[in-house]
């Protein structure tokens, strides 16, 4: 058998009858920039997030760097951000002028610990990023805390997290802003690179508008100089046509979770994902903690199985933030974590079959190598 890490090409199968025709017309209207299938994307995404306004953006990475900007980021602050991430977070807060400063995480849900921001926090503070990360939000009462007292703004990196909650909140609901991103393998996937700030704040919102657009409050007249980051019609349609599905999809992650966390809890060698009480997890990536991972990485891809390392080393320790002068020990759960993590394919169409064919080749490992 052969478990691919993502497939997206089954549910793609599934959509292009209903988004050919939009797809058609957008192509021979050549209307490929902005437009209503944008606007209206903007407003459905806004109401599937529970807040007031969206911006459409052309990545993740530009949706950080913008709603930083937007909220008055810049040159000489400090903005905290956990280590166990994805680099965007952190360079679209160095593409502001600001200041990364890396924090460790929480040891059940690998999200940013609010004990380490809050001894993060110096007079240069400016901001904190929490990161919803693999699909499971990072606690935001606390973050909101400490944010309410020292003055700071909060965006959320809701980049892997489209439909979580936490207490009953939507991710990219809680902070000033949120920053999503609709890379082809999120739980929502343009077909090509687009992302989203939301926010309750209209003026964040209609300040990453300008900014997305040249800083252009009407054409050709500039409040101010902007970037060219603005989401573009095709990925509209596909965008408007997948989240109907959205949750569905959802559904179907969190059931394929449960079916490998009752597997492979059974093995002490294995830690499966531990979801906060008051959290509702949409497993963007489902990723166990296990000794000599690269071993079982090689052992699942010979048996046919794709996994992935998300991510191997922590930004603190990369060479891109050599001059920060961390050294290893500095972040011990996030190092701990990048060492011994491995993502398990997930994706809404993964079988039962397949999870247990995943899960079997896995206990095989164990029992060989204990
Ligand atoms: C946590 C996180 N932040 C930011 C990004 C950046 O998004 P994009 O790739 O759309 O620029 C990603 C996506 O890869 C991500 O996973």
């Amino acid at each position: 058998m052969k478990v691919p890490f993502l497939d997206l090409q089954t549910p793609h199968r599934e959509l292009w009858p209903e988004i050919r025709e939009e797809f058609e017309k957008a192509f021979y209207a050549a209307a490929f920039v902005g437009g209503p299938h944008v606007t209206a994307f903007e407003e459905e995404f806004a109401h599937f997030c529970g807040v007031s306004a969206c911006a459409s953006v052309n990545s993740g990475t530009d949706a950080i760097r913008l709603a930083l900007i937007a909220m008055g980021i810049g040159p000489g602050d400090e903005v905290i951000v956990p280590a166990h991430t994805f680099i965007a977070t952190s360079e679209a807060v160095s593409q502001t002028g600001a200041h990364p400063v890396f924090v460790d995480i929480d040891p059940i849900t690998y999200t940013i610990d609010p004990k380490a921001v809050a001894s993060a926090i110096t007079p240069r503070t400016k901001a904190i990023i929490p990161v919803h990360l693999y699909g499971q939000c990072a606690d935001m009462d606390a973050i909101l805390d400490l944010a309410k007292h020292h003055n700071l703004v909060v965006l959320e990196d809701a980049c892997q997290a489209h439909g979580a909650t936490y207490k009953g909140r939507l991710a990219g609901s809680m902070g000033h802003a949120a920053a999503f991103s609709f890379y082809p393998g999120k739980n929502l996937g343009a077909c090509g690179e687009a992302g989203a700030v939301t926010s309750n704040d209209l003026a964040i919102i209609q300040k990453v508008k300008m900014l997305r657009d040249h800083g252009q409050s009407q054409k050709y007249y500039h409040d101010m100089e902007g970037y060219n980051a603005r989401m573009d019609a095709l990925q509209a349609i596909v965008l408007r046509a997948k989240l109907k599905r959205l949750a569905e999809w959802n559904k179907a992650r969190q059931r394929c979770a449960q079916r490998y966390s009752e597997r492979l809890a059974v093995s002490p060698k294995i830690v499966v994902p531990k979801v906060a009480p008051h959290n509702t997890h949409v497993f963007h990536l489902y990723v166990i903690l296990v000794e000599n991972r690269e071993d079982l990485q090689t052992y699942l891809s010979d048996c046919g199985v794709g996994t992935g390392l998300h991510y191997p080393l922590p930004l603190h320790l990369q060479k891109a933030y050599a001059h920060m002068g961390h050294k290893e020990g500095d972040l011990p759960i996030t190092e701990r974590v990048a060492r011994t993590l491995l993502s398990l394919p997930m994706f809404p169409t993964l079988t039962d079959e397949q999870i247990d064919y995943v899960c079997d080749r896995i206990l095989e490992w164990v029992e060989k190598n204990s």
